[in-house]
């Protein structure tokens, strides 16, 4: 183990950005630590090593149970390269169902009360393992259909392509609060609610990694996905654990976004293959990742502490919109002056609209350095920003 270790730290060339454990290593309480671990064994024996409630977020793409029991081949005569793994064979439906129970147990105790699980699969084994889910007391939120925009074709033209995968999300515990980016993802959804399709290609192209030539992996999943699953559930910082970790997709994403994770995989091939590709992907910056927050939750800035913090000075001319004429006055005490009439900015932009007007959208001020009107709501913004960072607002 040890040289597999050296061998790890040397593909990762300077900085060791990924420590590589075996399973067998005594003390598992460095698997709480802060640094990123990719974990050489079993995920049941590794979990159940594993301190209770320590994880925020569960990402588990486990074996299909595909059942495939012979070569599959094109019109063309040409091998399809199939899910044939033997880590993808189980004996029956019994040892399936128990094997999935065992390693949905191991997550459960290790999830915080607030932490959230994914499972992805097929109709091969995703009705089977959601039946085992329930019954261990896990709460669906949401299903999600991942549909593939260039799903593989049925070869044997007998039934349908086959042309989408399943992801379940549960909570550990119905009602407990849990997190949910609805404000990010709408952003990211051009301002409409994000539904529970989504697609996505499958891997491919350059973004599917080959050993000689063949794909290192059978069944690599999109960072597409997992920037997305992310996205949703987690923020900066939180900690991430894939069960079946593969060529390390889940670490991938997790390392880009700065979340912490720790990835769990059987077979040496890949604990290698993730560890390389984890070592070459960069974090984005951390002020990039900002996630949005709920307008509704912001603490309160009254307009007259703009002036109080000399973020706008009485005096300053205020226009009623980015191109209009009509302009008004600040007085020092936080109102507005406009032709003898004096108000709030909410006031005045009543009188101005007959009808409600949220002034901090409505009212603007030029901002010299880019000669450019803005509304004072930007101002507000970077208030909050300067006092949070005093400490004097609670969030
Ligand atoms: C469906 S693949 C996951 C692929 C991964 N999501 C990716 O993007 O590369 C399942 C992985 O789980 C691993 N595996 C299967 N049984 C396991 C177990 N009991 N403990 C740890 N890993 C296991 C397999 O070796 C395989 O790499």
């Amino acid at each position: 183990m040890l040289d597999f270790l050296i061998l790890n730290q040397r593909l990762i060339k300077q900085k060791p950005v990924v420590r590589v454990f075996s399973s067998k290593i005594k003390d598992m309480n460095q698997t709480t630590s802060d640094e990123d671990q990719i974990i050489l064994g079993d995920c049941i024996e590794v979990m159940n090593q594993m301190e209770s409630d320590s994880v925020d977020m569960i990402f588990a793409d486990p074996p299909y149970n595909l059942q495939l029991r012979q070569a599959l081949w094109r019109p063309n005569l040409t091998q399809v390269e199939a899910v044939d793994d033997e880590w993808d064979k189980f004996d029956d439906f019994a040892t399936y169902d128990q094997f999935s129970r065992d390693w949905l147990s191991a997550c459960k105790r290790i999830l915080k009360p607030n932490g959230t699980l994914w499972v992805i699969g097929s109709y091969h084994n995703i009705y089977r393992v959601g039946s085992v889910l329930q019954d261990l007391g896990y709460w669906i939120l949401n299903d999600v259909v991942w549909v593939k925009s260039n799903p593989m074709p049925n070869f044997r033209g007998v039934r349908l392509t086959n042309a989408h995968e399943t992801l379940l999300w549960a909570q550990k515990q119905k009602g407990a609060s849990y997190t949910f980016n609805h404000h990010s993802l709408k952003m990211m959804n051009d301002d409409l609610q994000m539904r529970s399709d989504w697609y996505f290609p499958r891997c491919g192209g350059k973004e599917r990694l080959k050993v000689n030539g063949s794909r290192a992996h059978s069944t690599q999943k999109p960072l597409a996905l997992l920037y997305r699953v992310m996205q949703v559930c987690t923020n900066e910082g939180d900690l991430v654990l894939d069960p079946f970790f593969g060529s390390g997709t889940t670490g991938a994403a997790a390392r880009l976004l700065r979340r912490r994770f720790i990835g769990i995989e059987r077979e040496e091939a890949y604990v290698k293959i993730a560890t390389e590709r984890i070592a070459g992907v960069t974090p984005l910056g951390e002020d990039f990742l900002l996630a949005q927050t709920n307008p509704r939750r912001e603490p309160r800035v009254p307009f007259g502490e703009l002036i109080e913090n000399s973020f706008l000075q009485p005096g300053t001319t205020l226009y009623f919109g980015e191109k209009s004429d009509v302009t008004a006055q600040v007085m020092a005490d936080g109102s507005l002056m406009m032709n003898g009439n004096r108000g709030s900015i909410h006031q005045l932009g009543r009188k101005i609209k007959s009808g409600p007007v949220n002034g901090w959208t409505a009212w603007y001020y030029f901002d010299e350095t880019r000669g450019k009107r803005y509304p004072i709501d930007r101002l507000r913004q970077k208030l909050r920003e300067y006092l949070s960072r005093k400490g004097d607002l609670e969030s």
